[in-house]
């Protein structure tokens, strides 16, 4: 039985928790939070030890779960790769290139697993399309394209509203959007961004972007995001010389369409890929990982360059030999 240490004791944890608590593969051994309250339950309900910080756990556990706060995440990995145990890290990978680079350098050197909380990537909707595509329905790829916009129904609070801790809306949100892109458009060439904030400001601040992306198999993508708008919408799509894949404004629902046909097919989404389990299969059987911090590097190396791009006006280029 893998024995499990969650890191965060907040929302996302509690799901975290669940699963390793009911899993017969794995055990939660303790959940750490400085919210003593919060430790407290959450371990309660998991039948594991609440401590307030993680280096209090560190010693019985094989593997941890992070669910921290962004800006934390790097610390949190780092010091549990250095001392042997195998990562899930939640999304982000830090805030920063410099922050994935010094995670992945810790596990890779390390010898640890790792899986990153990709779970949009995961989700029915993108797993469909990628079946579709290996079926011949999309065929040549040309277009890959995500609007992900909302409306927060509340002011964001804590370390969510400080951008130097969420990293903003490209960091605690729409990177799933660039890692799902990735996914199914394959290795990035170029980046053309351009970022805005509207409600914050300080450095690398962003409520709202725009980015195109070559990827290497010639395909293009482009990406729009915002979590200041009045024009809710997640809508999601690929096509191909055969034909494309979309979704609904919300994302959910998937259509098919083919070339030289009128009507399209709405055809319901494939289940969820568990990246969880795949994260207990490298950790037992050295399994191929779905997403480890190797993949969050290539996508946290986008997200750089979405930066870059953004404060040079200029488009970035990713191809082997360029540096950021
Ligand atoms: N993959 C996904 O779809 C997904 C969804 C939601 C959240 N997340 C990620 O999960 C993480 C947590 O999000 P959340 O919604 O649970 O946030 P949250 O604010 O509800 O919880 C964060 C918790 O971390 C605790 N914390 C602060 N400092 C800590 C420390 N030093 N050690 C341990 N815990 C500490 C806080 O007290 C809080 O309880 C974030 O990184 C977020 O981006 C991912």
């Amino acid at each position: 039985v893998i024995r499990f240490g969650i890191i965060g004791a907040g929302n996302n944890a509690a799901g975290h928790a669940r699963y390793f608590h009911a899993n017969p593969r794995t055990e939660v051994v303790a959940v750490a939070d400085p919210d003593a309250g919060r430790a407290t339950a959450l371990a309660g309900e998991v039948e594991a030890r609440p401590v307030a910080d993680y280096t209090e756990f560190l010693d019985a556990v094989d593997a941890v779960v992070i669910s921290s706060p962004n800006h934390l995440h790097r610390e949190h990995a780092v010091g549990s790769a250095r001392a042997g145990k195998h990562v899930y890290c939640e999304k982000p990978m830090g805030i920063h290139l410099d922050e994935a680079r010094a995670i992945a350098a810790a596990i890779n050197d390390a010898g640890v697993q790792s899986g990153v909380g990709f779970s949009v990537q995961f989700g029915g909707v993108v797993q469909t399309m990628k079946r579709l595509m290996a079926e011949g329905r999309i065929g040549k790829l040309i277009s890959v394209w995500s609007r992900r916009l909302v409306q927060s129904k509340q002011p964001r609070t804590g370390w969510r509203a400080d951008h130097a801790k969420s990293g903003g809306l490209l960091f605690e949100i729409n990177i799933h959007e660039l890692d799902w892109m990735m996914s199914v458009g394959g290795d990035v060439e170029r980046v053309y961004a351009q970022t805005r904030t509207t409600v914050a400001s300080g450095p690398r601040s962003n409520d709202h972007l725009w980015v195109m992306m070559n990827f290497a198999g010639g395909a293009v993508g482009s990406h729009e995001g915002s979590w200041h708008s009045a024009a809710p919408n997640h809508f999601k799509g690929i096509h191909g010389t055969v034909g494309a894949a979309y979704t609904d404004e919300w994302g959910q629902q998937l259509y098919v369409g083919t070339m030289g046909e009128q009507e399209r097919e709405e055809i319901a989404t494939d289940e969820p890929y568990d990246k969880r389990a795949n994260f207990l299969d490298c950790i037992e059987h050295g399994a191929e990982p779905a997403a480890d911090v190797n993949w969050g590097l290539k996508v946290m190396t986008v997200a750089e360059a979405v930066f870059r791009s953004a404060e040079t006006g200029q488009p970035i280029d990713l191809r082997e030999g360029a540096s950021l």
